[in-house]
């Protein structure tokens, strides 16, 4: 199938009062890996490019990226969207919606309210004349390594202010501060269950939920209940792919067994990726 766009995925996951997973992917392993797995559950899947990512790794530009996808979404019959994840830069967001990509994230969630407004409508306007379609933040979701990220509730998203910030910007999707952060939790999060009902009750807009790796999956199958429709998931799913080269090296000390690892890499990878899958109920 040729690709479906984002905002396509996220009402089906809407209509099936669940969430799409989301993967964050470096490389054609990855992106393999995660659109074969979910052929083999028969659901829906995003694969995203983080900028950061793409800096550090020579392979992974916007085109590259989305030419990646594109071929591999076409070997298989579930639906398969392509998503830019956190971005503040325009340019860059630009190029995105140029080599193809059908939602990307505007991150202005450390800018004062107004100036987050302001900068996602900005990018909606110019996002829309493409038909793509734009994932903001409201609230700020940090980082799992500072444990008050997790607890500070002045950084959690407020439902009366999350009405304001879809109404002005025109973002189709939000990133909601409820409890998670990236990366890797000390502690096990709580995710305000409470609070997400409320914005859930108060704006029809697709809600987002990033941090996904290391969330019980009895927390995330209330979130998905109460309005998440798309489910970030990145740490947990590069953590195991290093684990498998770390593991594969020491198995295969040859280097001639290199042509074999991404078969290797691959099995173990969708092992991991059927089981997260599982938890969208589609
Ligand atoms: P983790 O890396 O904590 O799983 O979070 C992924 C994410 O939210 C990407 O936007």
């Amino acid at each position: 199938m040729s690709l479906v766009p984002v905002k396509e995925i996220l009402k089906m996951a809407s209509d099936a009062n669940t969430s799409v997973i989301a993967f964050n992917c470096i490389d054609y392993n990855m992106i393999d890996s995660v659109v074969h797995a979910a052929e083999k559950v028969n659901k829906p899947v995003l694969c995203m490019l983080y900028p950061e990512h793409a800096e550090l790794n020579n392979w992974c530009n916007p085109e590259t990226f989305a030419a990646a996808v594109k071929s591999v979404a076409e070997e298989v019959s579930v639906p398969v969207g392509l998503h830019l994840d956190h971005c503040q830069d325009i340019n860059y967001i630009i190029r995105a919606i140029k080599a193809g990509f059908s939602c990307v994230m505007y991150d202005g969630s450390m800018l004062p309210l107004e100036e987050n407004i302001a900068n996602t409508k900005r990018v909606t306007e110019i996002a829309h004349a493409f038909n793509v379609a734009v994932e903001g933040e409201l609230g700020h979701v940090g980082f799992a390594a500072n444990r008050d990220d997790q607890s500070n509730l002045d950084m959690y998203t407020k439902p009366e202010v999350a009405k304001k910030y879809v109404t002005e910007s025109g973002a189709d999707a939000l990133a909601v501060a409820i409890g998670s952060a990236h990366g890797v939790y000390k502690e096990t999060p709580h995710l305000d269950i409470q609070r997400l009902r409320e914005i859930n009750d108060t704006i029809d807009t697709p809600l987002v939920l990033h941090g996904g790796s290391g969330i019980p999956d009895d927390q995330l199958n209330e979130a998905f209940l109460h309005g998440i429709n798309k489910f970030n998931v990145g740490t947990e799913f590069f953590h195991l792919y290093h684990d498998t080269m770390k593991q594969y090296t020491q198995e295969h000390p040859d280097g001639g067994a290199i042509f074999d690892y991404a078969r290797y890499a691959q099995e173990i990878l969708m092992n991991y990726l059927v089981k997260k899958l599982e938890l969208s109920k589609f």
